[in-house]
């Protein structure tokens, strides 16, 4: 079953360019123009919506957390993302002009179950991002917009979270596409872009190695610390959430901007520090920004992991390590900057003698509050 790898996860880790191919498959025309009918909520219903909630746990969290970029971006709807462990004990304010959405790989995970039960009681209308077809939570919403990653088995998930992403892009572009909204020619060119983004990953794929071998270099380490910015921060908050449930390692994700405000005090000689670098292209400020951050970690002796895009000269003197990824629009490169992250975990956690299909301690689906 595991087609000849040793573990689930590094054969999930290497489906990923086809669970991204087959989550976009039928819903992009050749021309660039989403049909997402299945969703089956009425395109006026769309143009009403007021504001997006979007509701998870863990991985599927962090694809939420990108979504909001994305949402709030290319639709100018404001988009709120919320643990969905945390959501209805804050009596949330939704109404019927609430779009709430739930993303979920298993489609069972109790704390996004009753997130969505509380949030049709107040009238708002549920649309489920999820992978498993007739699991309880797309049953219980109003419309669902399946992942087609295939079967998950690695209690780590990676596959699911780079197709939860696509799915948040689709929803986010689609949202856009039947509001009108003035990114119009954007929208449409990331669209196109989408739709060959599954080669972007492959080729992440095929350059993997250095990243095995700097993991296994790194197996002695207590802490390692995961720094972006924009769409990089949640990525980093991924990666740190990879290496905590699959090394057993201390990982943390900051917001590179906050350095200053506290975490810059825990960078000390050879600490290994991750950095996700946005595209130069696009932001340029927030990338100018993330370079003197890379500086300033450097110059206190942290060993600097970059991944950066191809072609970005300005991070090369300061990246100990440096992680090249394919150049993409900025608010996709979370769909090839995940993938180095989950490759570095996987090998340390098997340099570290763990077991990486079953972490200690946690379950696939998690059906308990
Ligand atoms: O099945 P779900 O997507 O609802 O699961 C949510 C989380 O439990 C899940 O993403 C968890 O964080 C993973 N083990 C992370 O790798």
């Amino acid at each position: 079953e595991k087609a000849g790898y040793d573990y689930f996860m590094l054969k999930e880790i290497a489906e990923q360019p086809k669970a991204v191919a087959d989550t976009l498959l039928g819903r992009i025309d050749g021309s660039g123009t989403l049909s997402l009918d299945e969703v089956r909520i009425p395109a006026r219903v769309l143009r009403e919506v007021g504001k997006v909630v979007i509701v998870a746990c863990g991985t599927a969290f962090h694809a939420g957390l990108i979504a909001k970029y994305a949402i709030e971006h290319w639709t100018r709807v404001p988009c709120e993302v919320e643990l969905a462990s945390e959501f209805r004990y804050r009596d949330p304010i939704l109404d019927q002009q609430t779009l709430v959405v739930a993303i979920s790989q298993s489609g069972e995970t109790m704390d996004t179950l009753m997130a969505l039960r509380h949030a049709r009681e107040q009238g708002a209308k549920v649309l489920a991002i999820c992978n498993t077809n007739g699991s309880t939570i797309p049953r219980e919403s109003d419309a669902v917009l399946y992942t087609h990653a295939g079967p998950e088995v690695a209690v780590a998930s990676t596959k699911a979270f780079l197709t939860q992403l696509v799915a948040c892009y689709l929803v986010a572009l689609y949202l856009g596409q039947v509001r009108g909204t003035k990114y119009g020619d954007e929208i449409r060119d990331v669209v196109r872009d989408l739709s060959r983004i599954s080669g972007a990953v492959e080729q992440v794929l095929e350059t993997m190695e250095p990243v095995r071998e700097l993991a296994r270099s790194l197996a002695h380490k207590n802490t390692v610390l995961f720094l972006g910015r924009h769409v990089g921060h949640p990525v980093a908050l991924e990666g740190a959430l990879k290496l905590k449930e699959l090394a057993y390692m201390h990982a943390e994700g900051f917001a590179a901007g906050e350095l200053k405000h506290g975490p810059i005090a825990l960078i000390e000689e050879d600490l290994p520090v991750v950095v996700v670098v946005p595209s130069p292209r696009g932001r340029s400020v927030i990338h100018d920004k993330i370079v003197s951050n890379i500086q300033e970690i450097r110059a206190r002796g942290a060993r600097t992991i970059v991944i950066a895009e191809e072609g970005d000269e300005a991070v090369v003197p300061y990246a100990d390590h440096l992680v090249r990824v394919p150049a993409t629009p900025t608010l996709l490169q979370p769909l090839v900057a995940t993938v180095p992250l989950q490759v570095f975990a996987c090998e340390l956690a098997t340099a570290r003698g763990n077991e990486v299909d079953q972490p200690r301690n946690l379950a696939k689906s998690v059906t308990v509050e």
